[in-house]
Formats: structure tokens, C-alpha cells, sequence
């Protein structure tokens, strides 16, 4: 089915937390992984308590848990600073009424003050909803509202783009910042924080209860709250242990921003949980920058996507070696399909092999992965997590021998599995439609030796730079634009960023393509949606293939952008 399949690169590692993949495989047991947590002798759960408290319990207090750096900050927080800071936030929240099961938010760039937040937010068993900084007005409300948030954390320069007047159960913003005019609603963050006392009852939550939501997109519809408990820092813990490879003099670091499931699964819950310093830097990306993040705080691990190494390998092999990267020991990747030259890349220039893995949004944590101790088939995904039981399954359910196409699929449950997408039970029902399988919508298939192959998506959702982007939502925000009549948008390939965003638009009466309009299109997606979302392609069309029923056919467009043949058109209006 493919030629890569012979390649492989020998696994490097003398030693690791997995041993023998295959022994770990047939001899897992999640039992044994509950074992290592307080509450299976306490009965008392909470994620935050096991990420912070448990360390300084442990006479680890001392130890550094966070470093963070941007371009004004350079800070260091041990497992104490965290655990007395959270607390302090913890006793802010309780004294606005804040408690168990409340939806909170957060929505500011990458801070100390965030992960403060965040974990305050879990100490109280509030549920934590993370919004990427670069949410604009339309994204921002729609998540606030269908969570029914009651509470915000943000900061000054992002507090415009919450529309307080349409949200109604929003009663409460912190805003942490210099100066804050408080008002009806309007907290000082810092100033409540000074006040708070550092001590703090954690609130004993059951491990079923409510954690995070984070907000993702599908192919129809507005973004879905992907709801995840307390449990699934089982999953965290044990892929921190087996696939990210964490131990206790490990200096670690996540480049992914907590508004995304990468960020929080693994830029906060796997990290902690193992007491390991965290690296959390903040700011925009270049390659320099990166490099001497790696270089300053001597990082071991370092998890990252595609469209960074990519980025990497463009930027080429002189700026590496102007950077020492030795204490590199582990590389990994998620989000995308990570290129096999991207790989063999890599091993060459950092001397160290990237290690992909593959999970998402809705599964909590990593299901399919490669691993230290494995060799590694570049442009493979992997192996599943021992625990995981995955497959290639077709629409009836059969499973389907190797080296078929067919639907990715997971046994159900594991402990990271979402248990609702909030206020959409039919969406959670979809993912399930197979008894006992969790369909995942991404296509693959397995090799003979068990290797698993991405292969596409089904559904029209568009990843660039790993970031999942949901075309209705653009074109919903695309037809708002009073030159825009209709709008259909597609991933387009992209070297770099895997798929770019591309707009079909039909014009209103009135009005006449141009470059200028082009731009302002794009302009109003990036000011009202978000940067992420606004195309970077546009095309304008005097009409677009739609269904009878009138639904845009983008599996039309895609194939006109790609010069395919468009298949069956039996629906199509004329
Ligand atoms: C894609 C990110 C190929 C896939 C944690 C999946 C990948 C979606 C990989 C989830 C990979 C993620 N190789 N494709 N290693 N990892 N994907 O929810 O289509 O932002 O369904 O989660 O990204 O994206 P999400």
C-alpha cells in the first residue's frame, strides 16, 4: 500500500520508562496506573491536587515547576509558588460564589496568571473552559454562551472582545492587569489575589466529575464543547510516563498554547502529575527564538507539531548549529501528519529521531503513538498506547485486515474519552454510532507489523498548523460581510502549513471583484472570527455548486482546486 513502509529508524534510547513495547502491550493493566495516585488510598480526587499539591506533600516543594519566559518575562515558580498562588485564586473564586461544576473561562495569552487560574479554577471543581488569545468578538461569544459561563479570567487588551451586554449568565470578569477600573462585574485580579489568603480547602470532586471543556470545530455546525472529567488524568499520567518518557530531572517543554487540548493535556496535566519542570514560553514564534529556548533552560523534552519542524526544516541546517541543543534527549510531535522527509530531517540534523503521535480533541490524551524504546516507520503514526485497543473498522463495523482504508476507530472507553459534547447529545451520539467503538472521522490503515497510517479526514474539517478549523464557522462570519452572497471554503495544500484556508465567494448585486476586496474580506474574518480562520486564499465565482436542498458542496470545490474529477454530481441544483 505504500513504499515507506520498509523504512525504518532503529529505536535509540538505551533505556526508558516503556521498556519493551510489546511486554507492556500484552501486560497492561489501568488497575496498576490507578495505584499511583493519593486518592486510590485517600478517596479524595482532584487533578490540580495531584499536578501541584502532591509534590509539595512530598517534601518536593522546592523544586521549580514552571519557567516562563516572553519577551517582558522571565520567571521561575516551584511546586510551593504554584500551590499557594492557586489557592489564592481558588479563594477568590469561592468569594464570588464560584463553585463545583460552574463553567469558568480563560482568555489571555500564555502567563503565569493563566496557569494560576486554570488550576484555581480546578481546585474549586469548576469546569475550565481555555480560549486561544486570538479569539475575536463572534468566537468568543458563541463558546461563552453555549457553556453558560458564569465567570472569566482575562486581561485588559482582550476584555474588548467579550460582548458582556449578550451575556447573560456571565456575572463575573477578572481582569489581570495594571490599573483595572473596576465596575458592576469588573474584578481586579491582582488586587483580589493580594488579599487571599494562600491557604484553601480543595474541593474532593469524583472522578467522573467535570474538568475542562474545550471547544473544537467539526464540519457543521458551531464549534462543540468537548467535555473531559477528572479521571482522565489516568491517560495523562501513564502517556506522560510512556510516551512523552518524563522523569524526574527532565526539563520539559510544550509548545502548545492551553487554548488547545495539546496545551493543557500535555503543556499542564502530564507534566505535573510526574512533579517535572514545565517550560512554558510565550510570544511569537521564530526559529532562533525557539532554539535558544531549548539552549537556555536545557530542555530534554520537547513536544511539538509538523507545521513548526517544518518551519524548522525551511529555516535549514546553518541556524541549528549556531545553538547548542544537546540536552535534547526526546522529540515528539502531534497535530498533523508529520512528513517522512520531515522525520529523516530530524534524526540528521538534531540527531534525534521525532516521534509522532496521533490523538485529538474529543480522546483527552495520545492513543497512537511511537515511542523510545520502538523503531520508528517515518510517516507512521505508530502503535496504540498500551490500554488502547484501536482498529480499521468499515461503516458496518468490520474490522478490516491490514493494509485496508478505513475508518480509525477505539475500542471504548479509556479514561480520557469524552463524556458529553455540552449541549449537543446527537454530535456525541454520531462518534458512537458503532457499538463499542469510538469512530474518530480520520481515515487510516494498518500495516502488517501493526504500524498505523494517516490517510485523510472524512468530514470537510480543515487542519492548518494543526489547528482544526470548522468551514461553516468561517463562511457563517464570511456571509456577515455585505459584499458576500454565498461562501464555501475548503482546506487548500500547503507545503508549510499543511492546508490553508480558501474561500469560494459569490458577490451580492453591487458589487465587483477586486484585490482590495479581497483583502477586506479577509480582514473581517480575522477581526470578527479569528486570525487563524480568515482564508488566505480568496476566489471569487459568479455561482457555487450547491445541493437541490442548497447546501454548498465544498467536495465540489475542493476538486476544482485541485483539478480532480468531482465525482458523483447527481445532487447538485444544476
Ligand atoms: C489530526 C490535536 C495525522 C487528525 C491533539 C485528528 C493528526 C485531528 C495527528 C485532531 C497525527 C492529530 N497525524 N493527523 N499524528 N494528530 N491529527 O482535536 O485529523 O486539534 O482527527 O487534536 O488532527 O485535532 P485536535
Amino acid at each position: 500500500m505504500n513504499q515507506l513502509q520498509g523504512e525504518t529508524i532503529a529505536a535509540a534510547a538505551s533505556s526508558s520508562n516503556l521498556g519493551s513495547y510489546d511486554e507492556a502491550y500484552a501486560n497492561f493493566n489501568w488497575d496498576e496506573i490507578e495505584k499511583q495516585f493519593s486518592w486510590y488510598v485517600t478517596g479524595k480526587v482532584n487533578l490540580a491536587y495531584e499536578a501541584i499539591d502532591r509534590h509539595v506533600d512530598a517534601g518536593k516543594g522546592a523544586k521549580i515547576a514552571l519557567r516562563f519566559t516572553d519577551q517582558s518575562r522571565d520567571e521561575a515558580y516551584t511546586f510551593e509558588d504554584l500551590q499557594a498562588l492557586s489557592n489564592q485564586f481558588a479563594n477568590v473564586l469561592h468569594s464570588y460564589g464560584i463553585t463545583k461544576g460552574d463553567r469558568v473561562f480563560v482568555f489571555m495569552p500564555r502567563s503565569p496568571e493563566l496557569y494560576v487560574s486554570l488550576l484555581g479554577i480546578i481546585k474549586v471543581g469548576a469546569v475550565v473552559g481555555p480560549l486561544f488569545e486570538a479569539f475575536m468578538e463572534t468566537a468568543v461569544k458563541d463558546r461563552l454562551e453555549d457553556s453558560g459561563a458564569v465567570a472569566l479570567v482575562t486581561t485588559p487588551t482582550l476584555l474588548s472582545r467579550v460582548k458582556r451586554n449578550e451575556l447573560p449568565s456571565l456575572k463575573t470578569i477578572f481582569v489581570a492587569g495594571e490599573e483595572i477600573e473596576v465596575s458592576e462585574g469588573i474584578v481586579d485580579y491582582h488586587a483580589e489575589m493580594a488579599e487571599a489568603s494562600t491557604d484553601c480547602e480543595i474541593e474532593w470532586v469524583n472522578r467522573e466529575d467535570g474538568l475542562i471543556l474545550h471547544y473544537t470545530s467539526g464540519s457543521t455546525g458551531k464549534p462543540k464543547g468537548v467535555y473531559h472529567v477528572h479521571n482522565a488524568m489516568l491517560q495523562h499520567y501513564y502517556t506522560g510516563k510512556v510516551v512523552l518518557d518524563l522523569q524526574e530531572d527532565d526539563i520539559y517543554w510544550c509548545t502548545a498554547d492551553p487554548g488547545w487540548v495539546t496545551g493543557t493535556s500535555y503543556g499542564i496535566f502530564a507534566p505535573w502529575l510526574h512533579g517535572v519542570t514545565n517550560v512554558i514560553r510565550g510570544g511569537r514564534f521564530t526559529p532562533g527564538d525557539w532554539y535558544n529556548t531549548i539552549q537556555n533552560n536545557k530542555v530534554t523534552i520537547w513536544y511539538s507539531a509538523p507545521t513548526a519542524f517544518r518551519m524548522f526544516m525551511g529555516a535549514g541546517e546553518d541556524i541549528v548549529k549556531q545553538y547548542n541543543l544537546s540536552s535534547l534527549r526526546h522529540i515528539l510531535s502531534v497535530g498533523e501528519p508529520l512528513n517522512p522527509e520531515v522525520v529523516r530531517w530530524g534524526n540528521k540534523v538534531y540527531g534525534r529521531r521525532i516521534h509522532d503521535t496521533w490523538w485529538m480533541t474529543e480522546t483527552g490524551g495520545q492513543l497512537i503513538c511511537n515511542y523510545s524504546s520502538m523503531p520508528i516507520k517515518p510517516g507512521s503514526m505508530g502503535k496504540p498506547v498500551p490500554g488502547i485497543q484501536a482498529a480499521i473498522i468499515d461503516d458496518n463495523g468490520k474490522i478490516l485486515p491490514p493494509n485496508r482504508m478505513g475508518n480509525l476507530a477505539i475500542r471504548t472507553p479509556w479514561p480520557s474519552m469524552m463524556r458529553l459534547i455540552w449541549n449537543n447529545a446527537p454530535k456525541y451520539e454520531e462518534y458512537f454510532r458503532i457499538p463499542g467503538w469510538y469512530i474518530s472521522g480520520d481515515t487510516a490503515f494498518m500495516d502488517e507489523d501493526g504500524y498505523f497510517w494517516f490517510q485523510g479526514r472524512i468530514d470537510d474539517v480543515i487542519n492548518s498548523s494543526g489547528e482544526r478549523i470548522g468551514p461553516f464557522e468561517v463562511e457563517s462570519k464570511l456571509v456577515e460581510h455585505p459584499a458576500v452572497a454565498e461562501a464555501g471554503v475548503i482546506g487548500k495544500p500547503d507545503p508549510v502549513r499543511g492546508e490553508i484556508i480558501k474561500a469560494f465567494i459569490s458577490l451580492r448585486e453591487g458589487y465587483s471583484p477586486s484585490a482590495e476586496l479581497k483583502e477586506e474580506i479577509a480582514k473581517f474574518v480575522k477581526e470578527g472570527l479569528s486570525a487563524h480562520a480568515a482564508p488566505r486564499e480568496i476566489e471569487f465565482k459568479d455561482k457555487l455548486p450547491k445541493t437541490r436542498s442548497g447546501k454548498i458542496m465544498r467536495r465540489v470545490l475542493k476538486a476544482w482546486e485541485l483539478n480532480l474529477p468531482a465525482g458523483d454530481l447527481s445532487t447538485i441544483e444544476d
